[in-house]
């Protein structure tokens, strides 16, 4: 495989890891609870279920919802807070100023958006004024993320920033005492790392944040 990589061939004949089959819109609205007819969903029918939520009350304050972007059987999962107001504009994940540095430090990694990686936020929807969002909106929205989860099958999550580290580990840890671990949510290894934002502001943790990323691919390697 890395001889073909080498020869540039490798995106035309790789297969790809075998995904949770997609079921029918009708299958997803008949029964259940709205987690559990979200935990049956294929790509189409969650990201109708998404872009139609109102599940909380966000959804009347933003523009879109921004449901994530990339490779669908990447092996990495990228997952920060909620969109700002240029992703809440564009309906794409980190398209502002923190989302160049993300893809410049992806870049340094060899990856990017859509190529064995896949961005995604804890909140589908902006809140306003980019407040922190909510226990109550947390709740309602995580039924899609851990679905997009179960769909990728990524195999590591890289947990970007306090909000979505907390929220995924469910703890109030520091962001600098649980660096340098595999931790997992839901049986998928998960490695934290600070968030591309804190990191415009706070340039001498860029260094951190690149050895967060090589400890991560460390991991996948290794997996
Ligand atoms: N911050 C986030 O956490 N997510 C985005 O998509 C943009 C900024």
């Amino acid at each position: 495989m890395r001889v073909l990589e080498e020869m540039g061939l490798a995106p035309v004949w790789v297969l790809r890891r075998k995904k949770t089959p997609p079921v029918s819109a009708k299958d997803a609205e008949t029964g259940g609870s709205r987690e559990e007819q979200v935990a049956r969903m294929g790509w189409p029918e969650l990201k109708a279920a998404v872009s139609g939520c109102t599940a909380c009350g966000l959804r009347a304050g933003c523009t879109q919802t921004v449901f994530g972007v990339g490779d669908e059987a990447a092996d990495w999962l990228l997952v920060g807070e909620a969109p700002g107001a240029e992703e809440d504009r564009l309906g794409e994940p980190f398209v502002g100023q923190a989302g160049k540095l993300l893809d410049n430090m992806l870049a340094a990694l060899g990856l990017a958006r859509g190529r064995n990686v896949y961005i995604a936020n804890v909140l589908k929807c902006r809140p306003p004024g980019n407040r922190n969002p909510e226990p109550g909106e947390v709740a309602q929205c995580a039924p899609h993320l851990l679905r997009q989860i179960e769909l990728i099958q990524p195999k590591l999550i890289l947990a970007m920033g306090r909000f979505a580290v907390q929220t995924l580990l469910n703890t109030d840890a520091t962001i600098g005492s649980l660096r340098g671990k595999v931790h997992a949510y839901h049986g998928v290894p998960l490695v934290v790392t600070y968030h591309p934002a804190y990191l415009l502001r706070n340039l001498p943790d860029k260094a951190k944040a690149w050895a967060d990323l090589v400890f991560a691919r460390k991991t996948i390697a290794g997996s």
